[in-house]
């Protein structure tokens, strides 16, 4: 039987593969055909390469960031929402869940903000609050963040790979604007960076869709934990 609540958790996976995956896709090959004319014309040849390709990898790179920090915002939404509304009453505390609200609407603001401001100053000062309402909303003890084993965590993976994005989305215009190339190097590097964290991320996230129990089956995996995990070594770990 599957809940609502469980139907519920597949909205991020769903769209992390839907939407997400295949723009990076389009944006990477976008990326290797702007790079490849850039470098044909640097050597005097001719390229058959279309010398639209470049507007066309910011234009989607930036569906791209912004759809990567949308799905971050909602893979964290899920278990911070899913949790406080299965508490029970003595545990929620409605000023908590107002400011965390709060919270996630100032987070969608920034990110608005640094989409449409043009100012060096505005699009620091914008990706840095994005950045700092991600990590708020990433320290919620809601939050599964797998600190255990942190080097195959989705979470520490995917905020990286937010951050990156968001930075991408601050520095683009100083990639035209910087005659020696050194944005243009350091955007490649850490965007292939972020590609590895994104294919890391369909690893970690199908691993996490077989760990998390169906809504039913929750009270069952808890039982077996208390049975077997106490008293010794045991693979299976509490969510929190
Ligand atoms: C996985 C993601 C990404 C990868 C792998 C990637 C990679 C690249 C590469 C290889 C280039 C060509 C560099 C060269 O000419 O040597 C490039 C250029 C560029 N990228 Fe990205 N990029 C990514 C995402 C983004 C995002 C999210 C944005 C903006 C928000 C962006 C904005 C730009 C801009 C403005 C250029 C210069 C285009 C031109 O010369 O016309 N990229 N990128
Ligand atoms: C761009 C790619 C992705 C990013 C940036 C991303 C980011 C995140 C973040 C930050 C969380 C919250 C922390 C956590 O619970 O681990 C999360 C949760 C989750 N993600 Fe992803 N994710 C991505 C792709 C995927 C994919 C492809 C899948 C599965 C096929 C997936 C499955 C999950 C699951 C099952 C959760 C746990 C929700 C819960 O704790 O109840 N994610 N994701």
């Amino acid at each position: 039987m599957i809940e609502t609540i469980d139907f519920a958790s597949l909205i991020h996976p769903a769209i992390a593969i839907a939407f997400v995956f295949p723009l990076i896709g389009i944006v990477v090959n976008y990326s290797l055909q702007t790079r490849n004319r850039r470098k044909a014309l640097a050597k005097g040849e001719k390229s058959a390469i279309s010398a639209t390709v470049g507007t066309q990898h910011l234009r989607l790179g930036r569906w791209l960031s912004n759809s990567v920090v949308g799905v971050t915002l909602i893979g964290l939404a899920y278990p911070i929402f899913s949790k406080l509304l299965t508490a029970s009453p003595e545990q929620q505390n409605g000023t908590r869940v107002l400011l965390l609200v709060v919270l996630f609407i100032l987070t969608i603001a920034s990110l608005v903000l640094l989409n449409i401001s043009n100012g060096k100053v505005q699009r620091a000062g914008f990706a840095t609050l994005t950045g700092i309402g991600l990590v708020l909303l990433g320290c919620q003890p809601e939050v599964f963040r797998r600190g255990f084993e942190w080097w195959v965590s989705h979470y520490y993976y995917g905020m990286a790979a937010a951050m990156l994005m968001i930075f991408s989305l601050a520095i683009f215009p100083e990639i035209y604007k910087d005659r020696s190339q050194t944005w243009r190097k350091v955007h490649v590097t850490l965007s292939c960076i972020a590609l590895l964290l994104f294919i890391s991320q369909g690893f970690t996230g199908t691993r996490d869709l077989l760990e998390i129990p169906l809504s039913w089956q929750k009270p069952f995996i808890e039982q077996l934990y208390i049975n077997n995990c106490q008293t010794q070594p045991c693979v299976v770990q509490p969510q929190q």
